[in-house]
């Protein structure tokens, strides 16, 4: 008889195969990104098992390796020592068994999770589908000794039906150790309200249902995807992808309390974590170091994605430490990124009373950091035209509009990618208005005033459209300083 493992076995090795044919092709697409997670070909979407596993960062994630667009999941795996640079390692999982191929509904396979580490053990905590006429979800495990080949427990699934808070939408299993129990939460639906529920156990195996740790308000999704809880300072932070029918939202935090033994975590104020179009399913880690580090998958479902033509789709954002401010949860690039910083240029004060090209700014792949004096400031809209073309037909338009206290990043004209608008609260505390921008080839991340609100999007322009404009719209402009670097290639 074929075991479980076997057979598990056979489809990793068809997976890595097809990827070691096609990795080097894929490195010639003018899409790549240069230091930015991306698989080495095909089709990508949510951060899975993001955990540190001895001592090195380990990033799994949804994968298809045979095509360009989603297909039955495997998760891929990478490992880092410093966030920074990735080493690609061999699939972790394919879809093998009657409880995580779905073979009756063909294109599921092991859906989004977990991991942790249990004494020499690092275990992934995943979703299957179990062959049957209708998708019917369940959670199952995988188990390494070496961190590098994975074995399916033989007893999965571990939760074999969904609870009666549920529904058969029940998946994305994040699991944390709190004293000495482990918890899981997995996201579901029922009564059209996203719901996390609630699971706990001693050894990762038997699990017992706790019940409904958080639901949906009325306005916060009619399904919960990919929920974290996590503590952070000396309270709890969820995290939730929601979707509203078919259509999947912004991903939005929680701040509350949570009560282990009731199960219940109590919501506090809500705030949309990304204010961009290309921001999903993110997942946290604590490290050594004790940080609480957030990865999100760098594209969003039914979206343009020019990428597939050349063989590939999906990436990961920057790694971001979340800091928490009273209710407000600040995202920072981690330190470790400083490391890819080359050419210094730095500008000191000046003013701007109509558009303006800053020419030592001509860097694609960079980060710049733009503080702008809003006490001597008389426009109430300015802002800055990054990725412009020479006529300006092409450029994606970041707009700080004071009077409707909003910035706005417009990509109407940045390329052949998907257009929309997307808007964030700008808040203006003191005299000045802090933006950190980091670029990419076909990306475009900024954190306003130390990460309070981000916004990612995914842009498409001519590789020639290099230009960083400064505008107004009546009034002048004045900007305390400009620090600006050149960021090198994590995957030459
Ligand atoms: C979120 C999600 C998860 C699911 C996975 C499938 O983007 O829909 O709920 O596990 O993607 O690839």
């Amino acid at each position: 008889m074929v075991k479980v493992n076997d057979r598990h076995i056979e489809a990793l090795e068809k997976a890595n195969q097809e990827i070691a044919q096609k990795k080097d092709v894929i490195k010639e697409s003018a899409y790549r990104l240069n230091y930015h997670f991306m698989a080495p070909t095909g089709w990508i979407n949510d951060p899975n098992g993001f955990s540190q596993y001895n001592g090195e960062y380990q990033l799994f994630y949804q994968y298809y390796p045979y095509d360009s667009k989603w297909g039955p999941m495997h998760w891929g795996h990478s490992k880092s020592k410093d966030l920074v640079y990735w080493e690609h390692l061999p699939v972790a999982l394919a879809p093998s068994e009657s409880y995580d191929s779905g073979e009756g509904v063909p294109g599921y396979g092991c859906f989004s999770g977990s991991a942790v580490v249990d004494g020499e053990e690092l275990v992934l905590i995943y979703t299957g589908h179990v062959d049957s006429n209708e998708p019917m979800q369940v959670q199952c495990i995988a188990t390494s000794k070496d961190g590098v080949a994975f074995e399916k427990y033989t007893q999965n699934p571990v939760v074999a039906n969904f609870p009666e808070d549920g529904s058969k939408d029940f998946r994305d299993p994040k699991v944390w150790k709190h004293e000495d129990k482990w918890y899981m939460i997995v996201g579901t639906k029922k009564d059209g309200k996203g719901k996390a529920v609630l699971y706990v156990s001693d050894d990762l195996r038997l699990w017992k249902y706790k019940g409904v740790a958080a639901e949906s308000d009325g306005t916060q999704g009619d399904m919960w995807e990919c929920p974290d809880l996590f503590p952070l300072n000396d309270t709890h932070v969820l995290i939730v992808s929601p979707m509203y029918g078919t259509q999947n939202e912004k991903p939005f935090y929680v701040v509350g309390d949570m009560d282990y033994d009731k199960g219940v975590f109590t919501q506090g104020t809500c705030t949309t974590l990304d204010y961009g179009f290309d921001f999903y399913a993110p997942q946290t880690l604590v490290d050594d170091k004790g940080r609480r580090i957030m990865i999100g998958w760098m594209e969003k479902w039914l979206t343009k994605m020019p990428s597939q033509e050349h063989g590939w789709a999906g990436a990961m954002t920057i790694p971001r430490e979340l800091i928490l401010e009273v209710d407000t949860l600040k995202q920072k690039p981690v330190v470790e990124l400083a490391d890819l910083r080359t050419d210094y240029k730095k500008l000191d004060a000046f003013e701007v009373a109509e558009k303006t090209t800053l020419n030592e700014l001509q860097e694609v792949v960079s980060e710049t950091i733009i503080d702008f004096n809003i006490s001597e400031t008389t426009a109430t809209q300015f802002g800055l035209e990054l990725r412009s073309s020479e006529d300006g037909s092409e450029k994606t338009v970041i707009l700080l509009d004071l009077k409707n206290k909003e910035i706005v990043m417009d990509r109407l004209l940045s390329g052949c990618g998907e257009k929309g608008i997307s808007k964030a609260p700008l808040v203006v505390k003191g005299i000045s208005v802090n933006l950190r921008i980091f670029m990419d080839t076909t990306s475009v991340e900024i954190f306003v005033n130390d990460g309070e609100q981000v916004i990612t999007n995914r842009i498409f322009p001519d590789a020639n459209s290099k230009l960083f404009n400064i505008f107004t719209q009546g009034g002048k402009v004045s900007v305390n300083s400009i620090e600006s670097w050149k960021l090198g290639s994590v995957w030459n």
